[in-house]
């Protein structure tokens, strides 16, 4: 039976999370026979945005694939990257249409017989800073534009809201299922414990969480959080750095069925 195995890993926080992430990638790959890893890095340089440097040592550590959510722009540095074709970044595909950036990342084969992987990201409406349209809408457009008809999807859904996140993926389920091996839920940097196939085919978890350091609040000093939170004073979050953590999914896909068979929660405790 030939199987996908797909993994993909939440935020990266700064270079705890830069450090976490090299250190998952490699397990998924070598224990887990991950053939294909895809990781938001929208707040790889010190917690938000993504710097080239940083897109280079994310890909040497082995992602196939890099999106950004709401920190899309934080960082000048990650507009290059975003426009060059052959970089795979990828932006939320229902920002503006004129919005810089690829809609979605097309991963070749990853070896012969299998097919090639699709990297999308939305951006929920509810509660999120930037303005974005309709992700249901975006996301049936992206994955009507594929060409291939053997293609597998991830689609990714960075939102602040459980049910908007449930609700994409419900979507995604009902009217992508043979298409989307997956939909995954970013943005809270805190894993959810409902990951589940739904309608018998498509892999689901409300919130992966993040690659980063676990001792902190979101992946920032508990100290400065604490501050901001309770003067309401400026205050500069800046990245903790104790108890580097990867977490993610593993996502095993049948080819032949067409149906994700198993999601499993990745929670790895990194080196220091
Ligand atoms: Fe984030
Ligand atoms: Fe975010």
């Amino acid at each position: 039976m030939p199987i996908l195995t797909l993994a993909f890993f939440g935020d990266i926080v700064g270079s705890p999370g830069r450090r976490a992430f090299a250190h998952g990638a490699q397990i998924v790959r070598e224990k887990h026979g991950a053939q294909v890893v895809i990781v938001n890095a929208e707040n790889a340089k010190h917690g938000s945005g993504l710097s080239h440097e940083g897109y280079n040592a994310i890909r040497r550590a082995g992602a196939d694939a890099l999106t950004l959510g709401d920190h899309v722009y934080r960082e000048r540095e990650a507009l290059p990257l975003l426009e060059t074709p052959d970089a795979p970044v990828c932006r939320p595909a229902n920002l503006a249409l004129g919005a810089p950036g690829k809609r979605a990342v097309r991963i070749p084969p990853a070896a012969p017989g299998l097919p090639p992987v699709y990297a999308i990201i939305v951006l929920g409406r509810l509660h999120m800073p930037m303005p974005a349209d309709d992700p249901f809408a975006a996301i049936d457009r992206e994955l009507a534009a594929i060409p291939e008809n053997d293609a597998v999807a991830v689609v990714e859904i960075h939102a602040e809201f459980t049910s908007e996140k449930q609700a994409v993926a419900w979507h995604c389920a009902r009217n992508w299922h043979g298409r989307v091996a997956a939909v995954v839920g970013t943005h809270t940097h805190t894993q959810t414990s409902d990951a589940r196939i739904l309608e018998h085919s498509v892999g689901a978890i409300t919130d992966v969480g993040m690659c980063g350091p676990r001792r902190s609040i979101l992946g920032r000093r508990v100290d400065d959080v604490l501050r901001m939170m309770t003067t309401q004073a400026p205050t500069v979050l800046d990245v903790a750095d104790e108890e580097p953590r990867a977490c993610g999914v593993i996502v095993r896909f049948d080819l032949n069925s067409r149906r994700a068979l198993s999601i499993e929660p990745l929670d790895l405790a990194a080196p220091s």
